[in-house]
């Protein structure tokens, strides 16, 4: 009885199989061909960029990507850095990749109002895409006129988005100074990972041999992305914000450029973005993570596309004992240690905290440090009780004596976890 079903059903396997291999195959071969043939036909002429950054010819010019974005009219975005007195005028020269043909269109060059009297400043270079078709690269010109084979040509993102949707991104705009913190950066790192990051995009400008090596373990891992921002290669830049402050080219190493182009290269990729630096971490006190907290958040505010938190500093110069932590391993690790500094300062009668963002990227269209510029929808202030920034870095209140501080222990909720998980990767890191 047994065997007068087997065998039947032991060839009805093997046709199946072959029956799946066949369709594999000539799926695969589909694949290749269309592959193949999609490199073949891209007749689009010009140098094509292959670094985050690309100066134009007028040195006042500099590209950083193009964006397909149609929430309004079928428009290319180039996220750019321009001299904003002396670019005029720009061209988006789009090509059809199957046949070569190209569109010229005069760009809107919209500087961002946020340039903090820097000569150069974030810019968005707009351009009306053709009507009869969809353009998948361009070149930037200063003119309607000129030798396409001189120009560079960039691939414009966003025409297709794939892949899938992560919850939250955090962006991280600027590493400079042969960052070497190490150990804040890998106590930050798994603090986001605990609260719900997939992917944490670092525009990275230079750090220290050792921090190269956590960046790595971090890349590996499939956490860290790193965009090159050699910005200082072609500008002057500020470490400060204003240009009273420091009269150079452009602020604060291109941030502000830095976290348009974060927005937009994860539009499709990330449902939020979190926009703050590497010694900062958006604490929930609420909530236990930011998905709970977001949640609860977009439910009460269904049409804000971002959510303003309060910053706090911890200043790493006060410090609160931590024996009970097993942690003495830490103390030749580089950098600020976290979890010996929880008294934060109190708030100023008359001084404003200033605000970092959990933005949705589809509801964005310009965004600045501090605040979002232009958007579809609106912006949330958040209470300090949902969750604040925790800050820790020099002290803003130099002078305040040490009971004046209020002493905040969220950090420490999170202990157990943090110091199992910074623990494995001190372990891989330093050996
Ligand atoms: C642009 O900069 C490059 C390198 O610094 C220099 O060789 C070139 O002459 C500059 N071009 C203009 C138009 O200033
Ligand atoms: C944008 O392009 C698509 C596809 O070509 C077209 O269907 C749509 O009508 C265009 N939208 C606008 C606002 O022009
Ligand atoms: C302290 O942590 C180290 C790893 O960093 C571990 O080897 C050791 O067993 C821990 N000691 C105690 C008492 O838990
Ligand atoms: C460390 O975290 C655990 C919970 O995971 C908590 O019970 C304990 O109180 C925390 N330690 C300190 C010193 O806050």
């Amino acid at each position: 009885m047994t065997c007068s079903w087997t065998k039947p059903n032991v060839i009805a396997i093997v046709y199946i199989a072959t029956f799946m291999s066949i369709m594999t195959y000539s799926y695969l071969l589909n694949r290749k061909f269309s592959f193949t043939l999609r490199v073949k036909k891209n007749l689009c002429r010009g140098i094509p960029a292959t670094n985050t950054m690309t100066p134009l010819k007028d040195n006042r010019t500099f590209i950083i990507a193009p964006y397909f974005d149609n929430r309004k009219n079928n428009m290319t975005r180039v996220i750019s850095i321009v001299h904003h007195k002396d670019v005029k005028e720009l061209y988006c020269w789009f090509c059809h990749s199957s046949n070569g043909e190209i569109y010229i269109s005069k760009a809107q060059i919209d500087v961002h109002s946020d340039r903090f009297d820097f000569p150069y400043g974030a810019t968005d270079v707009k351009c009306l895409e053709p009507q009869d078709w969809e353009p998948h690269y361009v070149s930037i010109h200063w003119s309607p006129k000129g030798d396409i084979d001189q120009l560079p040509l960039f691939e414009i993102r966003n025409r297709d988005p794939e892949g899938s949707l992560v919850d939250f991104t955090v962006c991280i705009s600027t590493m400079f100074g042969e960052y070497n913190n190490v150990l804040q950066f890998v106590q930050s790192m798994e603090m986001y990972k605990i609260l719900g990051v997939a992917r944490v995009v670092i525009y990275k400008n230079s750090c220290s041999p050792l921090m190269e090596k956590v960046l790595d373990y971090y890349i590996a891992e499939g956490t860290v992305e790193v965009i090159p921002w050699p910005i200082d290669s072609y500008l002057k830049v500020s470490f400060h914000w204003h240009h009273s402050m420091d009269p150079k080219d452009i602020g604060y190493y291109g941030q502000i450029t830095a976290l348009n182009d974060c927005v937009y290269r994860n539009m499709y990729r990330s449902r939020y973005v979190l926009l703050n630096d590497m010694d900062e971490i958006i604490l929930p006190g609420k909530y236990a993570d930011w998905k709970t907290m977001m949640q609860n958040l977009q439910q009460q505010h269904p049409d804000a596309g971002a959510f303003l938190f309060e910053n706090h500093i911890f200043p790493k110069t006060v410090f609160t004992p931590t024996d009970m932590f097993n942690i003495s391993s830490w103390s030749t690790v580089p950098g600020v240690n976290i979890l010996s500094h929880v008294v934060r300062e109190p708030d100023r009668k008359n001084v404003f905290n200033p605000r970092k963002i959990i933005i949705d990227p589809n509801k964005v269209v310009q965004t600045s440090v501090h605040s979002v510029l232009q958007m579809y929808g609106n912006s949330i202030e958040v209470p300090m009780d949902v969750a604040l920034i925790y800050h820790c870095r020099v002290p803003q209140q130099v002078d305040l004596p040490r009971e004046s501080l209020i002493k905040d222990t969220t950090l420490w909720r999170y202990n157990v976890s943090l110091i199992g998980n910074v623990n494995k990767v001190l372990q891989q890191i330093i050996s």
